[in-house]
């Protein structure tokens, strides 16, 4: 990539259709940032699960964001300057980062950092409203999106790979109720921006979704 040139790379999509995989790998790729703004919103759902705060509870909400820090540094996601990469991923703070994600007071707060940390260098941010909301001018936007079986399997297998039981049906039924709720909020639902390229991933790989990403930011 030309060190002069900045590009900005929104990838939006459902749960489990392999965005930060998929984004992770493309910053690797160009040697830019990756910015996983669901690990933000979990990073809340964490703190207020840790402090018993109730999202819906105006007040307490806006006193827990006033002191919270959210941040990334390399490559970890840190809560008021812990790691907390693994305390994110358990099914609780899943559902109530989608839950709570549709506070304003909270998507306020993420979408203004989120901003910032796009304002001035080369990044790959994925999320639900990237391309829509946040990096509205992104140089490119991605919608990848994956059937609801493939999701499915996708996040069982990596539950099975941390030695998690699994039960395919709740996976199933996790993921259409976070696309329901995700899809259907009031403050920036997840959705496709007009001008995003929509890729199907479900009978591909992640090479095959790489690739054909790529072709159209090196073309
Ligand atoms: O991508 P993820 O599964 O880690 O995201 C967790 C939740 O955070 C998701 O269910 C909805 C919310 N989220 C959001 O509202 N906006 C974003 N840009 C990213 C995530």
């Amino acid at each position: 990539m030309e060190s002069t040139e900045r590009i900005r790379i929104a990838i939006d999509g459902p749960a489990g259709a392999g965005k930060s995989t998929i984004a992770k790998a493309l910053a690797r790729e160009l040697c830019i940032d990756y910015i996983d703004t669901g690990a933000m919103y979990r990073a809340i759902a964490l703190k207020l699960i840790r402090q018993g705060v109730d999202y819906k509870d105006a007040e307490a909400l806006e006193r827990l964001l006033a002191e919270t820090d959210v941040d990334f540094r390399d490559d970890h996601i840190l809560l008021d300057g812990e790691i907390v990469d693994a305390d994110i991923r358990t099914p609780a703070v899943s559902q109530l980062a989608s839950d709570s994600s549709t506070a304003w007071a909270i998507r306020e707060k993420l979408v203004a950092l989120q901003r910032a940390m796009g304002a001035k260098k080369s990044i790959v941010m994925d999320g639900r409203d990237i391309g829509t909301n946040v990096l509205k001018d992104a140089e490119y936007k991605f919608f990848l999106t994956a059937s609801v079986a493939v999701r499915a399997g996708r996040r069982a297998l990596e539950m099975e790979q941390k030695g998690e039981a699994v039960d395919i049906a709740c996976v199933e039924a996790d993921i259409k109720a976070r696309d329901l709720q995700d899809s259907t909020r009031k403050h920036n639902p997840l959705s496709k921006a007009a001008d995003a390229i929509e890729i199907d991933s479900s009978a591909m790989g992640i090479r095959e979704v790489m690739d054909a990403i790529l072709k159209h930011i090196r073309t």
